[in-house]
């Protein structure tokens, strides 16, 4: 977008998620060259900055070549102020019109994305003090092309009830079209696949129902603990923090049915609709867990930062069924943990075993999988003659390694596409009020059951594969482990 003024304001610009992810996504889009000439950096926070002070600090947190990470920061500045009240907003405002004239864009089209790098708790608070103060652009031809875009995360509230609060206050200030709530799983280069793979080829369809999948695991896995992010986490759990967004959205991809376009809206209409279509989790279909200590590694209540005693998950696996057509039967387990024995993001859908199979395939299910990260990959695990002069078979798979496939080829972070996507005006990968309140809906009757004592997490060992109820699980919903097979990219 290079005939576009660009002014970005990073509210929160001296926290943790700003300097991870925001300005390194910003930097990386700068230096690849999809930000335009035109570019202003406005950091907002409440610690008291100069621009020397908040550049020093984030460079540390980007990576290239000295020369163009200094040229980034040559155009980022910084701005104290509250974020209630107005004040600090009016002087937000001032050093925005300020800036916007320093790119002299009469005639240009004007954007100012604010992403709030904050809390949710101040969202309504900050989104007030932005649309009474900082929504008049400098442009004297005042472009109706102008845009005023704003990216909030996630957590959205702790329930349906109190994410349709959320949803109502930042509605009465800005309508949707200018809301992108960011789920970054939404920004993965496998998630971004699910519907091209889906609908640009005839044969997935032929056999993507109930006919031939037999169950689907969408699994999180992430082989360290809460990390002193304790206090926090505790207050939502691994459920609220990793399944009723980044993998129900997961689910979303790979369960909606062909949508009228690839306009964003017709996309997000399918994916309501098939979140519309699930049944309310239960506790029955629920298993949880909560690392414990193991040999020399503090467990999960030895955080000093997580209150005593606490029964907050941090490993959920939970069956879901979507009631419609294609899927009426088919168990969906979403499983996700920390501390467990490896870091993985996956999508496995297996199928039903052969019909009256000819040959020896005891064990051996065919299953398709999505791997997110680490190391993308989609693989079709496919029974095939074992080489040699026996009729043997063995288990082998049809495998798209990108590594492979696509070597020295640059895959973004989810957020540098999110934050390019949110700069093109593009909402396809970004959550719906509807769809979000769809996601709420299915988990809020089990969470206010579990947060009433309804569900005990079982303890589980740092490094382990979760709490053995959660195979059992697996395997009331018909998965079947398969026998002696190891996917090994580098083999294949
Ligand atoms: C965040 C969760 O949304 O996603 C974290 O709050 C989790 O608890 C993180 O660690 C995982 O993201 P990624 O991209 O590293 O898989």
């Amino acid at each position: 977008p290079s005939g576009i003024c660009l002014t970005v304001v990073v509210l929160g610009a001296s926290g943790d998620l700003a300097k991870k992810k925001t300005y390194p996504a910003l930097y990386a889009l700068y230096h690849r060259g999809f930000l335009p000439p035109n570019l202003r950096v406005v950091g907002y926070a409440r610690s008291a900055l100069t621009d020397e002070d908040l550049r020093s600090r984030l460079k540390g947190f980007l990576k290239g070549e000295e020369d163009s990470i200094d040229k980034f920061l040559a155009s980022c500045s910084y701005v104290r102020g509250e974020y209630n009240g107005s004040e600090g907003y009016e002087k937000l405002q001032e050093i925005l019109l300020q800036r916007e004239g320093e790119m002299m864009c009469p005639s240009q089209i004007v954007g100012r994305l604010f992403y709030l790098a904050l809390p949710p708790s101040v969202y309504p608070q900050v989104c007030t003090g932005l649309r009474h103060n900082c929504t008049d652009l400098d442009n004297a031809a005042d472009n109706p092309k102008n845009w005023i875009r704003i990216i909030v995360e996630k957590p959205f509230g702790k329930d349906l009830q109190s994410s349709e609060q959320l949803a109502d206050s930042l509605g009465a200030l800005f309508p949707e079209d200018q809301l992108y709530r960011i789920d970054h799983y939404l920004g993965k280069e496998l998630a971004q696949n699910m519907t091209v793979m889906r609908f640009a080829n005839t044969f997935y369809n032929s056999w993507w129902h109930r006919d031939y999948i037999s169950n689907v695991q969408i699994t999180f896995k992430e082989n360290f603990g809460t990390q002193g992010r304790g206090g926090y986490f505790d207050q939502f759990g691994i459920i609220r923090d990793v399944i009723q967004n980044h993998l129900i959205q997961l689910l979303a991809l790979v369960a909606m049915e062909k949508p009228v376009s690839l306009h964003p809206d017709d996309i997000r209409d399918e994916k309501t609709r098939v979140l519309r279509c699930i049944a309310p989790a239960t506790v029955e279909d629920t298993v949880l867990g909560q690392y414990v200590a193991t040999g020399d590694e503090p467990g999960y209540l030895d955080d000093p930062t997580v209150p005593p005693g606490s029964k907050t998950p941090t490993f959920a696996a939970c069956t879901l069924y979507v009631r419609n057509d294609r899927w009426y039967g088919v168990p969906f387990v979403l499983k996700a943990g920390k501390a467990l024995n490896e870091r993985k993001a996956e999508v496995r859908i297996q199928l039903k075993p052969t019909p009256a199979s000819l040959y020896l395939s005891e064990g051996m299910r065919n299953e398709f999988v999505m791997r997110l990260q680490p190391g993308e990959a989609i693989y079709m695990k496919t029974v095939v003659k074992k080489p040699g002069l026996e009729m043997d078979t063995e288990m082998s798979e049809l495998d798209l390694s990108y590594t492979k496939r696509y070597s020295g080829v640059h895959i973004p972070e989810a957020y540098e596409r999110l934050i390019l996507d949110a700069i093109r005006g593009d909402q396809q990968h970004f959550v719906r009020r509807d769809e979000l309140r769809a996601a709420w809906a299915i988990f809020t009757p089990l969470l206010h059951q579990i947060d009433e004592g309804a569900l005990t997490p079982e303890p589980y060992d740092i490094g382990s594969r979760g709490p053995a109820s959660a195979d059992a699980l697996l395997a009331r919903a018909g998965f079947e482990k398969g026998a002696k097979y190891t996917w090994n990219p580098s083999a294949s």
